[in-house]
Formats: C-alpha cells, structure tokens, sequence
C-alpha cells in the first residue's frame, strides 16, 4: 500500500518508519497505515524512533494500547526491540540494519552533479514534497547610492539559504532582488554626477563611488537649496521618460547591478531577477491605485493624500498615494506584485505557489499593510487562507563596525574579515604554509564564519557582531565547521599515505564492505544522525529556521570529533580501517550538503 511522503529511497528512516507503522496497523486496525507512519519522529531520548499515542485520538487509554501493540511486537531486521514509557512507544533499531541502510543510501545518492547553486537535487537529504511547486523568494534587496546595512546583510544570508532549502524539497525556485532603483534621490545623484562624477571611479567600483557623491552633494545641498530645486528638475525629467535622464539613471543602475554580481558571487549567491522600485510599471501602478480609490476602505485627507483605514485589522492606516498624485514605496509594492503574479501565470501557466519576502522585522508594519491591501483589494492570491505571501523576517545585528569605523558596503565587512580571518591563520605557521590558494581559502572561511554566526541563532532574535568569537576555531563558530570538513578530507588521503588503505570512489559496491564491523555506541550515534539529515531538512523547512541547519551541522561534527578519538583507522586491520573509513566518508557527505544548504563552500584543505 502506497504511503505519501514515505520515499526509504532517499530517507533510511522511512524504511523504518514504513515498518513500524506496519506494526501498528496490526496491531490497532483502527489506526491507519498513513497515521502511523506520519507519528513515527525521531527522539534524543530512550527509542531511536518514538511513537506519541495520544496523537492516534483513540478512545482507549494509552496504557491498553501500548499493551495491545507490545504483544503483537516480534523484532526483525527493521526493529530490534520496543519499550512502552508514559504515553510513548520507544523503538530500537537494529544497528546491522541502520547502518547498511543509512550508509549505502548516502554512498548512492553521492553521485548526481551539483546544480548552479550547489544543490545536488538528487542528493542525500532531499525530497520530493515540493515537486510542481514554483515559488519566488525575494531577498537582499539593497538601495542603489545608499548603504548597505545589517538588514542587507541578514537578507542576503538568509534569503539565499531559503531559496536553496526549498530546492532542496524539490521546489522550483526564482531568486529576485528588488533594489531601491528609483526616487527623487536619482535627481539629487544626477546632480552630484555632474559636479563631482568620475566615470573611472564609477567602472571601478559603482555602489562605492555613486555613494561617495549622493553624501557628499547632500551636504552641499544644505547650504545650496537650489541643488534640490536641479534634483526635483531632473527626476521629473526621469518620471516623464526623458531619454538622457533615464540613459544616465540606467547607466548608474546597469553599473551597479554589476558591482553587486561580483559581491554576491564572491557569497556563492545569485539571482534570477534583478527587479526593483524602477521596474514597476506605470499602468500597475495606476491598476492598484484606481482599485483603492474605488475601495470603501480608502478615504481622501483634505491635503488630497489618498489613504486606507486599516485599524479593523490592527495595522496603522497607510498612505497609497501622496497629494501630488505620487506613488509611495507601498503602491510600488502592491504593483510589483501583480506584475510578478502575471508574469507567472504568463510564463508557467499558473501564478506562484509561494512568494517569500526575506525583509527585517523593522518592515513588519509595512509587509502587514501591504499584505493586507492585497487582500482588501481581492486579489485572489493574497487570500491569506491559501497562504501564498509570506514575510520572513529577522532580528537585528547590534554592535557591527569594522576597525575603520561604520560598515557602508558588504565588501568592507567581508575584506574585513578575511584580514582578520588571514590574521588568525597565520598563527598556525605549520598549517599555514600547507594551505595552497590562501587568499581565498581566507575569504571563504572568513565568509563562513560571517554566515553561520548570522544563523545560528533563531532568525528572529538579535546578535551580536563578535568579530573574535566568530573567527575562533574553537566553539561553535564557521571556521570550526570548516575545519571538521577538512578534518574529514584528509582522513582518506592521509590513511591511504600511510597504510595504503584506499576506499574505491563513490558510489561503490558496499557489498564487499564489512559494515557489521561498526558496533560501538559512538559508530551507533554518528549513523543515527546521519540517518536523520533528510528529517531534518524537512523540520528546517517547516521551521523556516536556518538555525535548525546550523545546529545539525554543530551535532554531527560534535558527534564525528568524539568518534576520532575511538574510532581510529590509522593503523586498523583492513577491513574495520574500510568500514571506519566509508563511515567518516558519509559523514563528510553530509556536512558537505549541509554547508552547501547554507551557501557554503567546504572546504578540502586549509
Ligand atoms: N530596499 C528596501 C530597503 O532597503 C527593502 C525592500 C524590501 N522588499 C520589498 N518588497 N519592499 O529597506
């Protein structure tokens, strides 16, 4: 009988779960076989698998059931034992058979090529539950000619991981950036471009330099009003489609877009769409606005503001249009959506299943208000009961500066840390002079430390930027990560130097490995993890938590750095010093796709 969502193909614990959910059904027909298999987690304490009864809403007492299900309970190869405590089952697995499954299915599913993102779709750890889905997640999202900030920062890092954690479920997945592109503050820029602009400076580096001009003509302005009277002038000129205006506007946008590439590739980020407040059409916007005019909720102030009452909903009322007939930052929004909802239905034949805003919690009155008007408006896909609009946000980042003062722009906090990152391997002469390309090796676990430090917390807290806990190698940090991925790279290399023992390349005919070697608890409990990455994935999802991601990865090479100590291979008879070594091979799998999840590159050596 066919169960939804069990695929023990990709997820050895479904083959356990299929098992025990069999069990079940016979022993309590009432439960059906779906039911069961969707009650069996995984658990930290006294079973491998555990089994809540009340979850079953029978009207027996948990006692007499689990008394039912413990007589009928005869091991085999899929349960070991079962033991009734409280209102749980608690399962054991047999660890012959969680072994051979867990590891063969990791070594299988090792082959397929990573995709652009770095994603191996079919990889270990990936499911199908979101295949036909489409989805847009929208992200980073920085202002041209204004810095960028934590909340960039935040986005940018979560965001990414999102886009890949959904591909991972089998989601098909567009990545947009929705760049502040558009404003009266062109106007002002164009007026500093003429006075101060170097079009060296602006090839060179475009965010930096068109920055460097919009504060220094800000500060003229205060003193000269008439700039402001030029900047109104010329934005005008840019609203009306006046070809000059709009070719140097363009020209700072193209540039700058091309500026954030390197960046965001330097991160092992892209997107799909560079989309912003410049991209919304005249006519969406002026679709919205004729809706809310219409709308019993909106209502004229006498300054000639429009605005929508939304205090039934508890939200602060918002201003859609101002009294010069202007649009506002949330008119571009409700127009934005539409055209992204067309441009779905136009290119797949239906809209999206999903459309994530990956924006700090300090927009959350906005994405309420915004949300919210879509629904008042009728827009069929902001109906929150199909909820396909959802704003993910995040804390703030506190206390983060770098040696020379305030952090401006991403690429000053990552050259930052990867000096400091340089600094602290240079300490480690030896190693130091082994590492191959050490400027980027520097940068990429410079970059780690920023991105695992950004989301090892719950997103929605607070940090603080500790520039030496971060870096450390020590402790829960980025560079301890890398270095147990390294760790569990050259264990191999370094065996097969040594005692010429080789493991044949992935994936290998496990049939003449001798896995029933792999007895010991701590073989036991690093599998059992292994075991659980798919599971976990799905509860990252669910969550929509990168720090449920992060933390696995600290368990697993908390769980591989105990297993060194016991669990040696140098030096081991051939066949133990084989299985030992497919064990840590897995394991290095694992957290390779782990840290890849986060947009990490792991590293081989450092
Ligand atoms: N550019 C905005 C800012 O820096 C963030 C955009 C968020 N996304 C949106 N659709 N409003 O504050």
């Amino acid at each position: 009988p066919h169960i939804e969502g069990a695929d023990p193909k990709r997820n050895p614990l479904d083959a356990f779960r299929v098992a025990i959910a069999e069990q079940i059904n016979k022993a309590l027909p009432e439960v059906k076989l779906q039911a069961a298999f969707e009650a069996v987690q995984t658990t930290a304490k006294d079973g491998d698998l555990v089994v809540a009864l009340p979850r079953f809403k029978l009207k027996a007492k948990p006692d007499e059931l689990a008394k039912k299900v413990l007589e009928q309970f005869k091991p085999n190869a899929y349960m070991e034992s079962l033991a009734h405590k409280g209102v749980f089952l608690n399962y054991m697995l047999p660890t012959t058979t969680l072994t051979q499954l867990t590891l063969a299915t990791i070594d299988a599913l090792s082959r397929s090529a990573p995709d652009a993102n770095g994603i191996r779709k079919m990889s270990y750890g990936t499911n199908k539950s979101g295949e036909g889905k489409r989805m847009i997640v929208e992200f980073s999202s920085p202002n041209i000619a204004k810095p960028f900030h934590a909340g960039h920062l935040r986005s940018t890092i979560i965001g990414a991981f999102l886009a890949n954690l959904y591909e991972a479920n089998g989601w098909y997945v567009e990545r947009w950036n929705y760049l502040g592109d558009w404003g009266k503050q062109f106007g002002l820029l164009a007026v500093a471009w003429k006075k101060m602009g170097s079009e060296e400076e602006l090839r060179k580096d475009a965010v930096t330099h068109l920055y460097n001009i919009y504060v220094a003509i800000n500060k003229e302005a205060e003193e000269n009003p008439d700039l402001h009277t030029q900047a109104r002038a010329f934005f005008k000129k840019m609203e009306d489609g006046d070809e000059e205006a709009v070719g140097l506007w363009r020209k700072f946008r193209d540039l700058s877009i091309k500026k954030y590439e390197q960046t965001y590739a330097r991160l092992n980020i892209h997107f799909d769409v560079y989309s912003g407040e410049s991209q919304v059409r005249k006519e969406s916007i002026q679709e919205v606005v004729e809706k809310l005019r219409e709308s019993p909720y909106c209502e004229r102030e006498d300054n000639g503001a429009l605005l929508i009452d939304l205090k039934k909903y508890k939200l602060e009322k918002a201003i859609v249009e101002r009294s010069d007939g202007t649009p506002l930052y949330i008119t571009r929004d409700l127009g934005e959506a539409n055209q992204r909802w067309a441009k779905f239905k136009e290119q797949h034949g239906k809209g999206f299943d999903k459309m994530i805003y990956v924006v700090a919690s300090q927009q959350d009155l906005h994405l309420g208000q915004f949300f919210k008007v879509l629904e008042l408006l009728g827009y069929d896909y902001a109906d929150p009961k199909e909820g396909r609009l959802q704003h993910i946000n995040f804390g703030m980042v506190l206390g983060m500066s770098t040696r020379k003062g305030t952090a401006v722009f991403l690429d000053h906090i990552l050259d930052e840390t990867k000096e400091n990152m340089h600094d602290v391997m240079r300490k480690n002469a030896d190693k130091y002079e082994q590492i191959i390309d050490k400027e980027r090796t520097a940068d990429i676990v410079g970059m780690t430390a920023v991105k695992i430090q950004d989301m090892t917390g719950r997103r929605g807290n607070n940090y603080n930027f500790d520039w030496s806990r971060m870096l450390s190698f020590e402790g829960d940090t980025g560079p301890y990560l890398q270095y147990n991925h390294v760790r569990l790279c050259s264990v191999e290399r370094r065996v097969a130097e040594t005692d010429g023992i080789e493991l044949p390349p992935s994936p290998l005919d496990i049939s003449q490995l001798k896995l029933d070697l792999l007895t010991e608890p701590k073989a036991r409990d690093l599998t059992l993890l292994l075991a659980s990455w798919p599971d976990t994935v799905k509860t990252a999802t669910r969550e929509q938590q990168p720090s449920t991601i992060v933390q696995y990865c600290y368990k697993l090479t908390h769980a591989v750095s105990s297993a060194w100590e016991v669990l040696i291979v140098k030096g081991q008879e051939k066949d133990l010093a084989l299985a030992r070594l497919f064990m840590y091979r897995s394991a290095r799998h694992v957290l390779n796709a782990a840290l890849r999840l986060l947009t990490i590159e792991p590293l081989d050596r450092m």
